[in-house]
């Protein structure tokens, strides 16, 4: 979140692993920094940014992201750096850290903010892989939204009492963000067709990370990692603590007709960085992949006491259809961070009887 951006990679093809490597990504910033002539078009001061906080592959794009203010900066398949990317000039400003593509449409949707916006920007990209529209959906107190859920009807909003902090700002913190006990958490359903958000209560805690949400007869059902109150962001008021206490698996059942959200805990071990098999993204999707590993633990804080796997490098595979979770312990000394799914075969990753999913191809 906090320094420029360093992309690592590993090219695999035909069962080998032919290299890894580790680039800088080089914003005009970074490139002076290294002694090297910046041949990229110059962005404004303010979107000058070498992203560090998620990769996606896009239209044979890599694009190095960062939420709250920079340009996505795009590199080439050899993590060479290209530029700052603002989708041919249709994109205004800031962008985000997690986009969602969904496959079925191909569009890529997107939820900024900035500090001191009165509002977060809902952005879709078109096929062509431009910037078709952008909704402006009113919020108070400028907060942290860094990540958010699309399904096939809802953009869906996560609203943390995680909030712009003009005392930690004026202090100079490196992120003048948060916990606002004034704040109160919400989730919210925007309509991809348009119209109002409709908001719903929730209890406080920190929305961290979509697994994946999907319309359910009526219902949103959002699956992500979350962090109890108070959640403080790293850097607050120049590298206060970073948070409360590790993040852990959560399901979401939204009834907009009801007005409730119901919350179960899908498994209370610590771990974080859900993904899905992409394929299935804004779909109903059976299977989960979460990361477990000491070094998030220690940023987090304290795994001890927690049932089941103890904070140890680890994968976790969930069966969300049958609750069942499998853990792949990784060798001593290795250490899990986010999994991508990759299928061994078009159509791998879905399961026996998983019917819907494959229906929903
Ligand atoms: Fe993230």
């Amino acid at each position: 979140m906090l320094g420029a951006g360093m992309v690592h990679g590993v090219r695999l093809r035909g069962g080998r692993a032919e290299w890894y490597r580790s680039r800088w990504v080089r914003s005009a910033d970074v490139a002076a920094r290294l002694g090297e002539r910046y041949r990229g078009p110059q962005p404004p001061p303010a979107e000058d940014f070498a992203g560090n906080t998620h990769v996606i592959g896009y239209r044979g794009r890599v694009l190095a992201l960062k939420e709250s203010g920079p340009l996505p900066y795009e590199l080439d398949g050899d993590l060479n750096t290209v530029g700052p990317c603002d989708f041919d000039r249709t994109l205004d400003g800031s962008f985000a850290a997690h986009p969602k593509f969904d496959p079925h449409t191909g569009e890529l949707h997107a939820v900024t903010y900035a500090i001191e916006w009165d509002h977060v920007r809902h952005i879709v990209l078109d096929r062509a892989g431009h910037v078709a529209r952008t909704t402006r959906i009113p919020v108070a107190d400028s907060p942290m939204m860094h990540d958010f859920g699309l399904t096939e009807k809802y953009v869906v909003l996560f609203d943390n009492p995680i909030a712009f902090d003009p005392e930690a700002a004026r202090a100079g913190a490196l992120v003048p963000y948060a916990w606002n006990d004034r704040h109160p958490a919400r989730v919210g359903l925007f309509p991809r067709a348009g119209g109002p958000t409709t908001w719903f209560d929730i209890p406080p805690f920190y929305f961290s990370h979509t697994l994946n949400a999907y319309d359910d007869n009526g219902r949103v059902v959002v699956d992500f990692t979350c962090m109890p109150a108070p959640f403080e962001p790293a850097g607050r008021g120049l590298g206060g603590p970073a948070a409360a206490g590790p993040p852990s698996l959560h399901r979401w059942t939204i009834d907009p007709v009801r007005g409730v959200v119901r919350t179960v805990r899908v498994d209370d071990r610590p771990q974080e960085f859900p993904r899905i098999n992409d394929a299935y993204a804004g779909r109903r999707h059976r299977y989960g992949y979460t990361a477990a590993s000491v070094d998030l633990f220690r940023a987090y804080g304290p795994a001890v006491g927690h049932t089941g796997v103890r904070a140890g490098n680890a994968l976790v595979k969930h069966d969300l259809l049958r609750g069942t979770p499998q853990v792949h312990r990784l060798p001593r000394g290795a250490d899990a961070s986010e999994p991508v799914f990759v299928p061994a075969e078009p159509g791998a990753g879905v399961g026996p009887g998983d019917t819907r999913a494959r229906a929903a191809r």
